[in-house]
Formats: C-alpha cells, structure tokens, sequence
C-alpha cells in the first residue's frame, strides 16, 4: 500500500498523510506524526481574512519550526502543507501569495468543512454548492503560481453530490490534487465512508487523489485504497486518538507512548506557553488512553491537573 508519492513536483517520503485538523495540527503535533512516519501534515484550516488583517493568532497556526541559516543543500526538504479557507477569490489569492504561506509547498483550499460559522460565510462545505464561486477561487489561488490542492467532500446532502464535477472543476481550475472526504457535509464525521464516490473522483482526473473518512489502522487504509484507486490516504482521527497509527500504516510496530507524549507536551509548552499546553496536552491525554484499563479514573485527574508538571508526572504513570 505504501508508495512514494510526488505531486507537481513535490516529492512526499510516502502517500499517508496527517489531516488538517483545526485546534490540533499545530507545530509540535505535526512534526511527531511526521516522525512517527506521516508523508505530508497539513496545518489546522487557516482564514485567508484573518491573514489579510494580519491577525496574530492566524499567523501563529502557521508557524513551521525555526528558521535556520543552513544552506538548503544541507538541509533535506521534507514538504509541508498549509490549510486556508474563504470565499473570496481576490483575498484567498492574497493569503497564497503571502509571505506567512511563503514557505510552504502546497496550499490546500478547504470546500468541505461542515461547521455552521463556516458556512454561514459561504466558506467551507458551502462550496459545493456554489461551483462558480469555487471555480473562481481555485483559479486564482492557481494564478498565485503555488501549488493548489482543494479538500471536499462528496457534497453538502446525500441529495445533491458533486464528487466527480467538482473534481474536474478542481482540476481544471488549477488544482494540483484533490482530497475527497468520502462523506456528504451533513453527517459531519458519521457514517461510512462512500468509497464509490472517492473512486468516480478518481476516475474523472488525471491528478493525484487523496482519500479521506474512516481509517483507523492499515485494514482500512489498505482497503480504501484498493477501493478507490486513489493514489494516497489522508488520516484525521485516528492521529489524534494515537498518532502512532502511522508506524502502523507505515508496515512498523507501535512504538512506546510515554516518550512521544513527553515530546509533544515540551514542544507544545515551549512553542505556546504553559497556559496552552496545559490545556491542549490534557486534551490529548485524555484522547491517547481512551480505551486502556482505567481510562474513566485517569481522565479525571487528567482534567485537576493544574500543571504541565502534574499533567507530566500522570503520563508517567499511566505509560511508564
Ligand atoms: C477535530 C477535527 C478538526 C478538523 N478540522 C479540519 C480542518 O481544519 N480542515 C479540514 O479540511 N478538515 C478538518 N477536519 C476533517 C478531517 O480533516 C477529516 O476530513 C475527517 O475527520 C475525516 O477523516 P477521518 O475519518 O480520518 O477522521 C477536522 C476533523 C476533526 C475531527
């Protein structure tokens, strides 16, 4: 299942790629996927206005390590993917053209999340139902001369699915790839994953495909692929229940969960201050031991934990 993967251009170490993930694919957690075998991370979606009002919270969603002075030959490129949303064509070709998107290797637009203060703009899955105005916005974010990639889904209601025209309309507009998210916007992340649909994708262009929704463990990642035909898979929640699963996907064994979970909480206080860290790592704590013995009994000192120090010495606990 595993290939290497290479898209106008960029080459990926392999096609199993960590989902954008709003809230969580920051930094510290898309570099530990990295790590753990992922080919390609995309950030957390991003407003393509709130890059064009310079807000700084935006701009801190896209932080993508330390600049270094190393030469680039020293240095091995490993691509990296920004996620950005709008629904205005001249203010999502700004954002690609900006000097805050400046490094990364693909700008992927998103047309398919579901969240209503998405989508009451007109952004987001609201797309789909809208192919001229999201024409136009794959256009001109094509104009920017960045590589281009649109995440939809199969459309906003069983009733109305556009898999296929919006894939074409993607490719044609631009678009270097396509990730399709196997369901329609109003089952949100419920229900199984339409692999006909991504395989109509598939079939209706020539660029590469990325399939989405619902794996979980190499199973599922080598089923979607050989249902769909799709050239890679995309993983969301499974990496945040434990990033691990791509050692998994990656033909490896899991490694141990404490060094990793130290790692990631370090990174995330250092990167973010203690405040969020506190937060964000008592969240996914609380993600990484659902399912083990005790799990109920820890998540509720996860969540007195008043301490990156004390969030610390439980992990210690749980997985030493
Ligand atoms: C907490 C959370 C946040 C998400 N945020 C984004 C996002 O910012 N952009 C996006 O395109 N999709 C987002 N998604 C959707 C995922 O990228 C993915 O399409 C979906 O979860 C289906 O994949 P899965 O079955 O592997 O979870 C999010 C999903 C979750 C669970």
């Amino acid at each position: 299942m595993l290939s290497e993967f290479s898209v106008a251009g960029m080459v990926c170490p392999n096609n199993v790629f960590l989902a954008p993930m709003a809230g969580y694919t920051n930094y510290p957690f898309r570099t530990m996927c990295e790590g753990l075998g992922a080919g390609l991370a995309f950030t957390e979606m991003v407003s393509a206005k709130g890059l064009h009002y310079g807000n700084e919270e935006t701009r801190l969603l896209l932080y993508h390590g330390p600049q270094t002075a190393a030469p680039a030959a020293e240095k091995p490129h490993r691509p990296i993917a920004a996620q950005i949303f709008g629904s205005d064509p001249d203010i999502m070709r700004e954002a690609c053209e900006s000097e805050e998107l400046g490094d990364f290797d693909l700008i992927d637009i998103n047309m398919g999340c579901p969240m209503p203060k998405v989508t009451r703009n007109g952004e987001g899955s609201a797309l789909m139902d809208n192919m001229p105005l999201a024409e136009k916005i794959v256009a001109a974010c094509a104009k920017s001369g960045k590589r281009i990639s649109v995440k939809f889904r199969t459309g906003v209601v069983p009733a109305r699915k556009v898999t296929r025209e919006f894939a074409k309309m993607c490719e044609g507009a631009g678009a270097s790839m396509i990730t399709v998210h196997g369901r329609t916007a109003d089952k949100i992340y419920a229900g199984p994953c339409d692999f006909e649909e991504i395989a109509a994708a598939k079939e209706a262009v020539s660029i590469p495909v990325v399939a989405n929704g619902g794996v979980w463990n190499r199973k599922d990642a080598d089923k979607i692929l050989k249902m769909t035909g799709a050239d890679a898979v995309m993983v969301a929640r499974a990496a945040l229940y434990d990033p691990r699963v791509f050692a998994e996907l990656c033909g490896g064994e899991r490694p141990p969960l404490l060094p990793i979970f130290l790692r990631q909480l370090h990174e995330t206080e250092e990167l973010y201050g203690p405040r969020f860290a506190l937060v964000f790592m008592r969240k996914m704590a609380a993600f990484y031991i659902k399912g083990t013995h005790g799990a109920a009994a820890y998540k509720r000192r996860l969540f007195e934990a008043q301490t990156t120090a004390e969030v610390e010495a439980l992990a210690r606990e749980i997985w030493q």
